[in-house]
């Protein structure tokens, strides 16, 4: 069964987990409480069985834009629609808030999150060279509400 719901404070060390995992990235404790700070409605967490197995959070960072930080799901879950369902509660947070366009960013290489957003919607708006640490590009993709 899957739910979802708004984050907490309390799924730090799960979605830490998953981010570990999926994004290969090992974020502070303060930075998930930053996101959720200015932005409670554009953090969401899906749980399956009482786990959190994914998770969408994102940002109101200019007027009616958001910008997606960060929508990871663990591998062992994908392609099960669990990201889709993810992705259809932001937007609609985003429609909710009046939000005009989404923005975010990723890797060039990563060619199973641009199909995901393409699917969306998302347009690739420009290359960010070098945008990651590891100094691969990046891409802009931006979509209209
Ligand atoms: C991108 C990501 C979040 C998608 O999550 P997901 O849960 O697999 O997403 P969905 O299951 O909703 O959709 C994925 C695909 O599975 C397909 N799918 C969904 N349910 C399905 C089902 N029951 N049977 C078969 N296929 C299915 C979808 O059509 C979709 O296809 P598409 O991407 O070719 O359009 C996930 O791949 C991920 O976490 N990647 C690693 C982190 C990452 O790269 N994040 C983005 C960085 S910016």
């Amino acid at each position: 069964m899957l739910r979802l719901r708004p984050f907490s404070p309390n799924d730090i060390p799960a979605v830490a987990g998953v981010v570990r995992e999926s994004l290969r990235e090992n974020y502070s404790a303060t930075i998930y409480l930053d996101i959720h700070k200015w932005w409670r409605d554009g953090f969401i967490v899906a749980e399956n069985e009482g786990r959190i197995v994914g998770f969408v959070a994102g940002v109101n960072n200019a007027p009616y834009n958001t910008r997606i930080l960060m929508l990871a799901v663990l591998e062992l879950h994908r392609k099960r629609g669990i990201g889709s369902a993810l992705m259809d509660a932001f937007l609609q947070q985003c429609a909710l808030r009046g939000m005009r366009t989404v923005e975010l960013e990723v890797r060039v290489s990563n060619e199973t999150a641009i199909g995901f957003y393409k699917r969306y919607g998302f347009q690739i708006a420009g290359t960010l060279p070098r945008f990651y640490t590891d100094g691969e590009d990046g891409y802009k993709m931006m979509r209209h509400l």
